[in-house]
């Protein structure tokens, strides 16, 4: 038994998850997890081992030794959300490049990968008291979870705020290229033959096309909040 929720946020790239994601598990008090983290943190140990993102076989051994070794910790930090480590390296900032998203993306169509994952992302949530983003956290990882979102935008919105982002971080991608990579996510995120990018039974659609940052934290604080009262 769950004493606190658990609260599940899934939807596309670039849909502002991982910003409400980590103010919401401020705003409660919970742990915030970011499974995506998990898939790109494979996918840059898979290209430094020389590892295809296309193999599945070999990539869920890897994954399987990195799990098993713990070598994959993540720590809440106040600046970033959270914080990675690849057997003790910093790489929080190394899987945030469109690459390592793109990687993140291929390795994850594979049912051996994400069965390794699946563990970890369970364990890290059983107790309650957590929020999870992803993309399949309430239709497999916790289809029970006391609390489920699907968080959205239009494609072309979502671009953009992924195109300001980058700027911000001084790379030159143009608006077009990244509306490209964004709906190449999308339909590789969706068509894939495991656990495809849906919205789960019972999730809240929350389309965040139109509403401001806080008007979509308060929207969902006020409906995790319900929930957790009935
Ligand atoms: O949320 P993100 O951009 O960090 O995720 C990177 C990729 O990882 C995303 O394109 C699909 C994959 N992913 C997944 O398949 N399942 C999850 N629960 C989280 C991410």
């Amino acid at each position: 038994m769950r004493t606190r929720p658990i609260v599940a946020i899934d939807g596309p790239a670039g849909a502002g998850k991982s910003t409400v994601a980590r103010r919401l598990a401020d705003a409660l008090g919970f742990v915030l997890v970011d499974t995506g983290a998990m898939y790109r943190a494979v996918a840059l140990a898979a290209s430094r081992a020389s590892i295809d993102w296309k193999d599945g076989k070999a990539l869920a051994e890897m994954a399987r030794g990195l799990v098993s070794r713990s070598a994959l910790t993540f720590e809440r930090d106040a600046e970033l959300g959270v914080r990675v480590k690849l057997a003790g390296e910093d790489i929080s900032e190394a899987i945030r490049t469109p690459d390592m998203a793109q990687g993140a993306s291929t390795v994850s169509t594979h049912g051996e990968v994400r069965a390794e994952l699946l563990e970890l992302q369970r364990m890290a949530g059983r107790d309650g008291g957590v929020v999870l983003e992803g993309r399949d956290i309430g239709t497999v990882v916790f289809p029970d979870a006391e609390v489920k979102f699907f968080l959205t935008a239009s494609p072309e919105c979502r671009a953009k705020r992924r195109h300001a982002e980058l700027v911000a971080k001084g790379t030159s991608a143009s608006f077009e290229d990244t509306l490209a990579d964004v709906k190449r996510r999308d339909a590789q995120d969706e068509n894939r033959a495991v656990a495809p990018l849906r919205r789960a039974d019972g999730a809240i659609l929350v389309d965040s096309t139109a509403l401001s940052f806080e008007e979509t934290v308060a929207h969902m604080l006020a409906d995790v909040k319900r929930a957790a009262l009935r």
